[in-house]
């Protein structure tokens, strides 16, 4: 099957590395990819969010499967324009339909569905004026949570720890702080607890479950300053006991498989449930229409099946009957990101692995070729994946790799996992 990956990021060299060895893939093409998928297939100069020019190279280079790495081309409605155009519509596409992805696109729109299906997460309300969100705050405690509607590209959630604060940071992204995005707030109750991720493919009837994952947002060791896309994951999440894995199944991911279906949702895809323990009890923080970044560096590498496998079954409606194979070991990925990132950040140095350490898998986020360089070319560059017995043993040998890696202004966590160390 000849297949086009959609995305330039680490989750997507981690896709191209599956495909790869997949015997089910005879050709690969990504768009745009990066330095790292280079080496997995072909790269195509196409962005992800230009139709017409990834149903120009569909057509003319017969493609048969797209499998959609980020979620802004879901958002925008890439399923819908394949389904509605004659050409394309027998062209398999992996991937929510437009209302689909709006569990990720509109906070709203997520809550509203979690509250018609009795899905477990945080007490909110949806606001368009200060004035009715004032209100609101007065009936919780802090810290505030203020989450702008739409994609904000991660960075659309502000936590508050005064009143006052809350108020006129609402007024801020009321009046498009976050561009259109955050002309309508949802304002949240906060939770207290530890986050883990956790991942379904579904065809909007039945699903499968992948390896669950927990991802360290935060730019400093300790989890500290600024957010960020992820610095790091690993997986098997330690405290996800077969007790609280039955919760989550029970009361979230059945239920929001069987509400899709009720609601005739077009749904063909991986969904993210961003997750958080409140002392034994899981509650959804977010949902995502598409796989983590960095968390699909360590959910792959631990997924035994081949992703042709999951998708033909997918699309045949025989999701039901497969089998679901992981390895059992530990995995951990370590980000290596460039100087300033999460602001603005260096671009263009040259990348060179000195030290390669046998084992690790290293997957490419930001980066490109040229004449016969690999140069830095976003903030997170390169994602670094090892096994381990242990977390512990795992994160050193990520660590340890990262160290091999040299271009101007690296920077990595060295604590990832650190966390789950009492578990
Ligand atoms: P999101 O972009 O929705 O993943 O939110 C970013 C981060 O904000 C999450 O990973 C949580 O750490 C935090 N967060 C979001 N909603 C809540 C909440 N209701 N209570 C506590 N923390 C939250
Ligand atoms: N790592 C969080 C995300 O992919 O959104």
């Amino acid at each position: 099957m000849k297949i086009l990956l959609l995305g330039g990021g680490g989750r997507e060299h981690a896709f191209a590395w599956k495909l790869a060895q997949d015997p089910g893939c005879s050709q690969l093409f990504i768009a745009p990819g990066n330095a790292g998928t280079a080496e997995c297939g072909a790269n195509i100069a196409l962005s992800a969010t230009d139709f017409p020019g990834i149903k120009n190279f569909v057509l003319t280079n017969a493609i048969q499967m797209v499998i959609v790495g980020p979620e802004e081309p879901l958002v925008r409605g890439i399923v819908d324009f394949f389904q509605n155009d004659p050409e394309l519509s027998a062209v398999d596409i992996i991937g929510p339909s437009a209302t689909g992805a709006q569990l990720e696109g509109s906070k709203a729109f997520a809550k509203k569905f979690m509250a018609r299906h009795d899905i477990p997460t945080a007490r909110y309300a949806e606001v368009t004026t200060t004035e009715a969100g004032a209100d609101f705050l007065k009936t919780l405690k802090p810290p505030y949570v203020l989450k702008a509607d739409g994609l904000a590209a991660g960075k659309g959630v502000l936590i508050l720890d005064d009143y006052n604060e809350a108020v006129s940071a609402l007024q801020t992204m009321l009046d498009g702080q976050f561009g259109e995005a955050s002309r309508r707030v949802v304002i949240e109750e906060f939770l207290s607890g530890i986050e883990f991720s956790v991942f379904a493919l579904t065809d909007g009837k039945t699903y499968r479950i992948l390896p669950e994952a927990k991802d360290y947002k935060r730019i400093g060791e300790g989890d500290t300053g600024l957010n960020t896309g992820g610095m790091g994951a690993v997986s098997p999440v330690p405290f996800v006991t077969p007790e609280l894995w039955q919760k989550v199944e029970n009361r979230i991911i059945r239920p929001t498989v069987a509400g899709l279906s009720a609601e005739n949702i077009d749904y063909k895809g991986f969904v993210f449930f961003g997750l958080i323990n409140v002392e034994g009890e899981p509650y959804v923080i977010e949902y995502n229409c598409r796989m983590g970044d960095p968390e699909t560096e360590v959910v792959f590498p631990r997924l035994k099946n081949h992703l042709t496998e999951l998708f033909n079954s997918l699309m045949a409606g025989r999701l039901d009957v497969v089998r679901m194979e992981t390895i059992p070991e530990t995995a951990a990925t370590v980000m290596l990101v460039a100087d300033g990132y999460p602001g603005d950040y260096r671009k263009g140095d040259e990348l060179r692995i000195v030290m390669r350490r046998e084992g690790s898998l290293y997957l490419h986020a930001g980066t490109r070729n040229t004449d016969g360089k690999v140069l830095t070319n976003g903030g997170r560059v390169m994602a670094i994946t090892s096994f381990g017995q242990s977390v512990a043993e795992a994160v050193g040998r990520s660590v340890e790799a990262a160290e091999g890696v040299v271009f101007e202004g690296k920077y990595f966590r060295r604590d990832i996992g650190k966390d789950l160390e009492g578990f």
